[in-house]
């Protein structure tokens, strides 16, 4: 490629605003994710994730503002972008009384999808479904439920895969699959995700990038390294080590500081503190200090609790 080429982001949003009568619920955001990126969209519940969500699989339209899809006008090609992307939501789109194969079959028509009766049979296979293949979606648990609906967005071989919010209450092994999965999928075929959680570890686990969306603003987005390395020298965290005798002393003593926001006991010799205090230090005790890097969700939670950062 010639360097003078230009990359078309695989999603461009720009000035997007959607109201809901008076409800102002994505309030003129900005969004840029690149091809092949896993973007993390995290937020309190009615921050817009999913009407941005819902925007870009054409499933809603912006009151106003523009999504551009791998270089192309959302509004003006819905039926061939629809074609390369996927939503996932919860499973309640699968249809109980029809049997897993029934409902991937459905949905391989209506999508026009070639060669379905052998893409179903390899997501059977590879998503360890297979004996229940024939008996009625109902009956599965929740976690081979969404299992199953992930397959079905991932049918359509989609340039952009859309999961808003996965993995909630989904047990652990199905969510952990879940999880791999979509990483393999990344990054066997580069597809473009976009990532909604409550789970902040989650979005951690997955994401490249990371943007936090408050009262339908962005209110910050970036690669996540470059997140942590920004917060890094704001958010104090600091694992202290110290003999199991002077465990009560050193509780008491930071349970009266006021610097110290949060006490969380490890061991007996061992404790993990968060403190307002960026240089801080226990002198009169022994003590080892060691700073440990602010987590998305400390990070997440610092910014919801200090607007206008
Ligand atoms: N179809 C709708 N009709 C009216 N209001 C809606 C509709 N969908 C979402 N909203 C409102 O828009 C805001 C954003 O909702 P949503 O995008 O679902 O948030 P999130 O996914 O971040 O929890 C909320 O105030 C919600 O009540
Ligand atoms: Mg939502």
């Amino acid at each position: 490629m010639k360097i003078s080429e230009k990359i078309s982001p695989a999603i461009s949003i720009k000035g997007l605003t959607k109201r809901f009568g008076k409800t102002v619920a994505v309030d003129n955001v900005d969004l840029e994710i690149n091809e092949g990126e896993i973007f993390g969209l995290i937020g309190p519940n009615g921050a817009g994730k999913s009407t941005i969500m819902k925007t870009i699989s054409t499933l809603l339209n912006p009151s106003q503002g523009k999504v551009e899809i791998l270089g192309k006008d959302l509004s003006k090609n819905k039926p061939s972008l629809r074609k390369v992307i996927s939503l996932v939501s919860d499973y309640s789109v699968l249809e109980n009384d029809l049997t897993p194969y029934e409902n991937l079959k459905l949905f391989s028509l209506a999508s026009n999808i070639e060669d379905s009766d052998k893409k179903i049979n390899e997501f059977f296979h590879s998503f360890g479904l297979e004996k229940y293949k024939n008996k009625l979606t109902k009956n599965l648990s929740s976690g081979n439920k969404q299992k199953l609906n992930i397959a079905r967005a991932l049918l359509k071989s989609p340039k952009i895969l859309l999961l808003d919010e996965p993995t909630n209450a989904i047990d652990v092994e199905s969510s952990r699959f879940i999880r791999r999965y979509i990483l393999n999928e990344n990054i066997k075929n580069g597809t473009t995700i976009v990532i909604t959680s409550h789970y902040l570890w989650e979005v951690e686990q997955l994401a490249t990038s990371v943007g936090i969306i408050i009262d339908g603003k962005i209110v910050i987005k970036d690669n996540i390294e470059n997140i942590y390395k920004r917060f890094d020298s704001i958010i104090n965290i600091y694992e202290l080590t110290f003999e199991e005798k002077d465990h009560e002393k050193i509780l008491t003593y930071l349970k009266d500081l006021s610097d110290v926001l949060a006490i969380k006991p490890v061991s007996k010799e061992k404790l993990i503190i968060d403190s307002k205090d960026s240089t801080f230090t226990m002198n009169n005790f022994k003590v080892s200090i060691r700073k440990l890097r602010p987590t998305l969700e400390d990070i997440y939670s610092y910014i919801i609790s200090t607007p206008n950062q």
